[in-house]
């Protein structure tokens, strides 16, 4: 039955009720509308609308229904109730009679809907985290597993200066803290009770809306009638959130499918995250990263929906709004989804450790060493690397790396070139070299290592 049959003469259309009904998607927050709906029950106790005896029964109600729906709230999904308040009520009105229709005095399905949207997303927020957390665990294993694998690192794609295979991996650590924070930010943000602004204009009791906010576990309660019903602020920054996670997680993928390929080989994938061809039998496609990647654009587009449907809403609540609940549900679930997918991929991952040394040493990776060591020689770095790109011209010409050339060639580009040329064109030195804040400098990264686990560790 529906909630709100008292105006209506006609039954509504079965295709309309299809395109209305909500519940196929907003059981999800059945938690949330029992806790609400508690809340709400001492609320309107408090102002002697039930009376002590009928807030113990209803209570005690709301409290079994919480632990039947617990039990598999997906089973309520397809109940064929409008949605999920008309679910609640009417689950509770079963076991206590007319006192459960004395529940919604003084409420109505904006602010409850707003408030169980609000206390799940606070839920999900915690849920998320640890999965970022997680994540950098285990990328930090990786790291300091492989903080001395020297690779090649890129610009543009092209062979630029080495780096280490740990140092990639923390670029990554760095991003999902940051991430991790706008979550923070996201849900210190959002901690506010709209409860008790009813329809639009507030409610009619006199109801202590900042107790009632406490009780729910927010932080305080909402300051404005009119913009309690129609906030939708948090689903934005949420989806907002989780794009900019899903674009880091996509770039990750990005890299490990080109460091994946016959042509880098770099690392192997295991077996676990990977798949074969149906056709074409020697394959082993880096699907789960494909997902990742592929995942992000659809999150992105929960964003863009979601912006445009609020976009031209005239205040206070319209029905438009309902639609902001699956795009949400759908995108925090992919993030989700594909933040386990990488712990994954990183738990079998292999680092080919002798392909990686040899790239970083191909591609001429230390050109700009031999710059830096012109500009030591007191040659103005603007001709050093003139210098040194006619240097690369002929040693590409020769088949030859920079430090393969002898000193008598080194001379005909520039006579100040000498013997002790070679060791600053060894890797080591490179990296050694880089050892300010950041930098590539085996020190450095291993202070970067040891950093994040005591900052994850103190969260
Ligand atoms: N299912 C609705 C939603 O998600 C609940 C609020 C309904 N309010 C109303 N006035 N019809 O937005």
């Amino acid at each position: 039955m529906a909630l709100w049959g008292g105006r209506f003469t006609e039954e509504a259309d079965v295709r309309f009720k299809a395109f209305n009904d909500s519940l196929v998607f907003d059981y999800r927050m059945a938690i949330e509308d029992i806790e609400g709906s508690i809340g709400w029950a001492k609320a309107i106790n408090s102002v002697g609308i039930i009376t002590d005896d009928e807030l113990v029964q209803l209570t005690k109600a709301l409290q079994e229904l919480l632990f039947e729906v617990e039990k598999d709230i997906h089973a309520i999904a397809h109940a064929g109730f409008e949605d999920i308040h008309s679910y609640v009520e009417s689950k509770l009105i079963d076991k206590v009679g007319d006192l459960g229709k004395k529940l919604h005095t003084g409420r109505s399905r904006n602010d409850q809907v707003a408030t169980d949207l609000k206390l799940w997303c606070k839920a999900q927020i915690k849920i998320l985290q640890q999965s970022i957390t997680s994540l950098e665990s285990r990328l930090i294993q990786v790291a300091e597993a492989n903080y001395d694998v020297v690779m090649p690192g890129y610009t543009h794609l092209q062979r630029a200066q080495p780096v280490t295979f740990g140092h990639w991996v923390m670029a990554y650590v760095e991003m999902l803290d940051r991430d991790y924070i706008r979550l923070t930010n996201a849900l210190n943000l959002l901690d506010t009770c709209p409860l008790g602004s009813a329809a639009l204009a507030g409610t009619a009791y006199p109801i202590d809306r900042e107790a009632l906010a406490k009780d729910l576990g927010f932080r305080r309660a909402t300051r404005n009638s009119l913009d309690s019903v129609s906030d939708r602020d948090h689903v934005c920054e949420l989806l907002n959130v989780a794009s900019i996670s899903m674009m880091h997680l996509s770039r990750m993928a990005e890299d490990l499918i080109i460091y994946n390929s016959g042509e880098a080989a770099f690392v192997e994938l295991s077996d676990k995250v990977t798949s074969g061809s149906s056709l074409m039998p020697q394959k082993k496609n880096p699907d789960a990263l494909e997902l990742i990647r592929g995942k992000s654009g659809r999150v992105f587009g929960h964003l863009t929906g979601i912006l445009a449907t609020l976009k031209a809403l005239p205040l206070a609540y319209n029905k438009d709004m309902q639609e902001d609940k699956e795009g949400l549900f759908d995108a925090l679930d992919t993030w989700h989804n594909s933040l386990d997918m990488m712990s994954l991929v990183f738990e079998g991952i292999k680092i080919r450790k002798e392909r990686v040394l040899s790239a970083a040493k191909g591609g001429y990776a230390n050109a700009t060493e031999l710059a830096d060591y012109l500009v030591s020689k007191g040659i103005p770095f603007r001709e050093a690397h003139h210098i040194v790109g006619e240097c690369v011209v002929y040693a590409i010409a020769q088949g030859k790396a920079l430090e393969e050339m002898s000193v008598a060639e080194f001379k005909m580009f520039n006579d100040r070139i000498g013997d002790d040329v070679y060791p600053i064109l060894e890797i080591d030195s490179i990296l050694k070299k880089r050892c300010a804040l950041g930098g590539v400098n085996l020190t450095r990264i291993k202070e970067a290592i040891a950093f994040m686990k005591e900052h994850i560790a103190n969260r």
